[in-house]
């Protein structure tokens, strides 16, 4: 249950030390279910009643492959979840077989937003897609989260286009 989803080594440590004092980053564990982590990702948007034995069988299939998958939470002092955020690796032909990282879901808990955790975070994200091997990180996001992720280094590059079923 305290398996980390990924090598830990992978989280650079000049994140670690800028977190505020008794606050913790890591990749995801199976135990997270406890630690109010879909409650955090309430902030984002519909979650749905999801059991331990859902969330178990994603980790898993995440964990089987975890050179794709890297899902990094933080945790404050009373150990619970207050953000989450991920990054996916896509596998190109295009570039020479390049691979290209994709931030999926950020969400930091309401009560802890303003204390640069979602900065953090992202550079997370960042700092590992690049470790791995990607030419560039993407993500969608609305307008008016543009200036954060301004502030994280991302520029404006193109629209998103959606079709949903
Ligand atoms: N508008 C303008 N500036 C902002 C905004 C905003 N909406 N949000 C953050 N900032 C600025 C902060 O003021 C700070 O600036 P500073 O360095 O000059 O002080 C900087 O960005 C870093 O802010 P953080 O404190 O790290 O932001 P926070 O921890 O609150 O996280 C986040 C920001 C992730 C957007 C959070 O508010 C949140 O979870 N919102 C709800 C869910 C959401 O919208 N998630 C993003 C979806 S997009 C995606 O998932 C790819």
């Amino acid at each position: 249950m305290d398996t980390p989803l990924f090598n830990a080594a992978l989280i650079p440590k000049s994140v670690e030390a800028r977190l505020p004092p008794g606050y913790t980053i890591r990749p995801l564990q199976a135990s997270d279910y406890h630690r109010g982590v879909l409650q955090t990702l309430a902030v984002l948007t519909t979650v749905g009643d999801i059991s331990e034995s859902d969330f178990i069988k994603r980790f898993q299939y995440w964990q089987d492959r975890n050179d794709t998958y890297y899902n990094v939470v933080i945790v404050n002092d009373k150990d619970r979840v207050v953000a989450i955020g991920s990054v996916v690796i896509e596998r190109k032909l295009i570039h020479h077989c390049a691979s290209a990282g994709h931030i999926e879901d950020i969400a930091v808990a309401s009560s802890e937003q303003g204390k640069k955790l979602g900065l953090h975070l992202i550079n997370t994200l960042t700092a590992i897609a690049e470790q791995v091997g990607a030419y560039k990180v993407i993500l969608d996001c609305s307008d008016k989260n543009v200036p954060f992720y301004e502030k994280c280094g991302y520029t404006h590059s193109g629209n998103e286009m959606v079709l949903k079923f």
